[in-house]
């Protein structure tokens, strides 16, 4: 079974959205696995630099479209992905300097905050950027936005 699923409740219809989120499951799944095997190697380090990138690039677009389509709650959703992208560092450069301590304990806290922050703060984007569309058929951007 795989460590983290992809369920119906964290999918918006909106796919560049639905895309990112996937792609960053899929890399938490790669990451658990090469943990669980037991791997301390370049792959672990190639894996955690890509999910920094991954997130790093997520969030970016996801603000950019937080401002674009003028989101209320854009500066307390802006914090938490800083506050994730912290902690995503912090595990890191823990694995840098001791390679032991890259834990499924970190990893599990990763996953539920990863969950937690898509069914909240991305659901309630994913809702107000379906309503601005709607209304703004016209508007450019990502084709479903
Ligand atoms: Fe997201
Ligand atoms: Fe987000």
């Amino acid at each position: 079974m795989a460590f983290m699923n992809w369920d119906e409740e964290v999918t918006f219809d909106v796919s560049w959205l639905d895309e990112e989120h996937r792609a960053l499951v899929d890399l938490l799944n790669e990451i658990h696995a090469n943990v669980q095997a037991g791997e301390k190697n370049f792959r672990l380090h190639y894996l955690l630099d890509r999910l920094i990138s991954c997130t790093e690039s997520h969030f970016a677009e996801e603000e950019r479209q937080m401002l674009r389509i003028g989101y209320p709650n854009h500066e307390n959703h802006r914090l938490q992905h800083k506050v994730l992208l912290n902690e995503i560092r912090s595990l890191q450069t823990a694995y840098r300097e001791d390679y032991i301590s890259l834990s499924l304990d970190a990893l599990t806290q990763i996953k539920s905050w990863l969950t937690n922050h898509v069914a909240n703060m991305d659901s309630d984007l994913a809702r107000f950027a379906k309503r601005f569309s709607e209304l703004n058929p016209a508007t450019d951007g990502p084709a479903d936005l």
